[in-house]
């Protein structure tokens, strides 16, 4: 079938619907939901059997829905309404949740229900809910849909409160008067769930020191406590605020009326403010090493997967650390959320010189990959728990094993920040992997990529496990194994070999030399597309039109050689 993905932004759960509807076979195509008469164009031109709008912010023009059969993707129970679903769900402690697909009529989120899937809740934030349990619940249900529609026997069912499985209600989007924190009167959990149900967007908005803030990635502290709502510790990045029976941890700030008005590392945003806090060593840490028997485990959860100089830096140091270890095993756990993300532009745009901190920052992680791929004690393993993006996947393919957990999504491309050459080194991994032809394929279809397709170009080595906690426990096993063949030292040596032929044939400095090269041109060079790409990007300026990459119906070549077929 056509279908048509309608959609306020190409996010993660589109992304993955993308990969997924075009694995069944189906042709897609994507719209950004700008304005009405768009929409009804792009809808003229693809022609769809039928509209998927996996993440809107308006409804759906008259003139389509009536035409068209329009599933909308709501991330709520059966019976749930309205544009706060997730918010509610998190700050009302729901034990259970859920996605339902309905069709688009004249009232907002209260068509025909075709098919519904529910998840058990967890302790996270709404991002992290979102890019896990809500998009696995999607997945399922848009595919059950999808092949009801295409059956054409199925009957939608109405929406209908009196059925007593219909638990969900008509709830109001979520304000910022709903969310507030009363730091003298919210416990820990309390104060918790509140910075959940807004993190990453909008976040809650609260005060200190005559500032406002909104607050991101929480973590809560019972081991220190003091007047609630006073600043009473810091560790790394991250401040921790007393509450009634504990504190939190505070990772992330956006001062709205800030200079830099984005999301940023907590100690940054409240500069002086923060400095005569006192530090309490290990509170918030950003990288943890563990050890199981022979294997070493380094995780590394930065908010949102991005990168700084300094967070690169440190990786490299508790990478060596982990190399000085007598296993046998290193496995790169990234974060739950996301593997790695490549650059932080966030950083890199509220820098000084953001030219010169995109130079640091790209040297900071080449630096951490050169390590990796240079490791003749250890057999390496990259563990994607979750999405990777950019130069993060790049970084990935530096270990020797490539693992993935099923249904993650990898964008293994720079260009579309601004054309941005890129480095990591990927002209050196991506065609030993995959070939030069695919690996030029790659990067120029600028397409995220599932795990399937990703291991049958070698991107990934295998793939497994849907939710996070199947994917760990089966990489344990899968590590021990490693940990544990009787052909160890051959594995090592046939490593150590292969290096030693590939830096003869050409030394990785090369490598490094001629990616720098050009990345020196997107940063200091007259074209200044990465420095526009990276602002809109952190400024999350709309995007005015869909990309040709992903507008099938747009892309003037593929639509006259349609009419010289017919
Ligand atoms: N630096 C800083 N923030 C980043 C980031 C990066 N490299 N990559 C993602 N983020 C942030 C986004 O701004 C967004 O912030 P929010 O919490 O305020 O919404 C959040 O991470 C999630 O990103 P989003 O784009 O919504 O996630 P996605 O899963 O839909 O898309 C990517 C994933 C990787 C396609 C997309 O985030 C991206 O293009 N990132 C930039 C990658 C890049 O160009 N890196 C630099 C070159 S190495």
């Amino acid at each position: 079938m056509k279908i048509l993905l309608l959609t306020h932004a190409f996010n993660s759960l589109t992304q993955r619907l993308h990969i997924e509807l075009r694995e069944k076979g189906h042709e897609v195509s994507v719209e950004f939901d700008i304005n009405d008469a768009t929409t009804i164009e792009a809808v003229g031109l693809f022609q769809p059997d039928l509209i998927v709008a996996p993440f809107l912010k308006r409804a759906i023009p008259e003139q389509v829905w009536k035409k068209q059969c329009c599933l909308i993707v709501h991330p709520g129970i059966k019976g749930d309404r309205g544009p706060s679903a997730l918010d509610w769900a998190i700050l009302q402690d729901q034990p259970s949740w859920g996605v339902t697909v309905l069709q688009a009529n004249a009232e907002m989120d209260a068509g025909d229900i075709w098919a519904t899937s529910q998840f058990p809740m967890r302790n996270a934030s709404k991002a992290s809910l979102y890019r896990n349990e809500i998009t696995e619940a999607a997945v399922e249900a848009v595919l059950l849909t999808v092949e009801r529609y295409q059956r054409g026997d199925y009957e939608p069912e109405p929406l209908d409160y009196h059925d007593p499985g219909t638990l969900g209600r008509l709830q109001p989007q979520m304000t910022q008067a709903d969310r507030k924190i009363d730091w003298l009167k919210d416990n820990t959990e309390t104060v918790m769930r509140k910075i959940r149900c807004a993190d990453g967007f909008p976040g809650v908005l609260d005060s200190w020191n005559g500032r406002e803030f909104y607050l991101y990635d929480a973590r809560p502290e019972y081991s220190l406590s003091g007047a609630p709502g006073e600043l009473i510790a810091r560790s790394g990045n991250a401040v921790c605020r007393a509450t009634l029976d504990g504190a939190v941890w505070i990772g992330h700030l956006r001062e709205k009326q800030g200079k830099h008005p984005f999301k940023l590392p907590a100690v940054q945003v409240l500069g002086e403010s923060a400095e005569p806090v006192p530090e309490t060593a290990g509170g918030y840490q950003e990288i943890e090493y563990l050890e199981q028997g022979d294997v070493g485990y380094l995780c590394f959860p930065f908010y949102n997967g991005a990168m700084g100089t300094e967070q690169c830096n440190a990786l490299r140091q508790a990478y060596i650390g982990a190399r000085q270890r007598e296993t046998r095993v290193i496995v790169l756990m990234g974060g739950a959320d996301f593997w790695s993300n490549g650059l932080h532009l966030n950083l890199i745009e509220a820098a000084e010189s953001p030219a010169d901190e995109s130079w640091a920052n790209i040297n900071a992680i080449n630096d951490l990959a050169r390590e990796i791929i240079c490791t003749d004690s250890h057999v390496t393993v990259s563990a994607l728990q979750g999405n990777a993006g950019a130069g993060g996947v790049f970084l990935a393919r530096c270990s020797d094993y490539v693992w993935a957990r099923s249904g993650v999504v990898l964008n293994p491309h720079y260009k579309d920040m601004g054309n941005l050459y890129g480095s990591e080194y990927w002209t050196y991994l991506l065609p030993k992997r995959v070939g030069a032809q695919q690996a030029r394929q790659i990067i120029e279809a600028r397409l995220p990529m599932g795990t399937r397709e990703a291991k049958s170009l070698g991107l990934v080595d295998d793939f497994f496990a849907t939710t996070q906690e199947t994917f760990r426990t089966e990489l344990n096993q899968r590590l021990k194994q490693l940990a544990s063949a009787t052909d160890f030292s051959a594995q090592l040596n046939r490593k150590r070999e292969q290096r030693a032929a590939d830096e003869a044939e050409k030394p990785l400095p090369a490598y490094r030399e001629e990616e720098l090269a050009r990345m020196n041109l997107n940063f200091y060079g007259f074209d200044p597309s990465y420095h526009v790409a990276r602002y809109n990007f952190v400024y999350k300026v709309p995007k005015s039109r869909t990309p040709i990459t992903i507008a099938r119906h747009r892309d003037k070549r593929r639509r006259a050689n349609i009419q010289k077929v017919l």
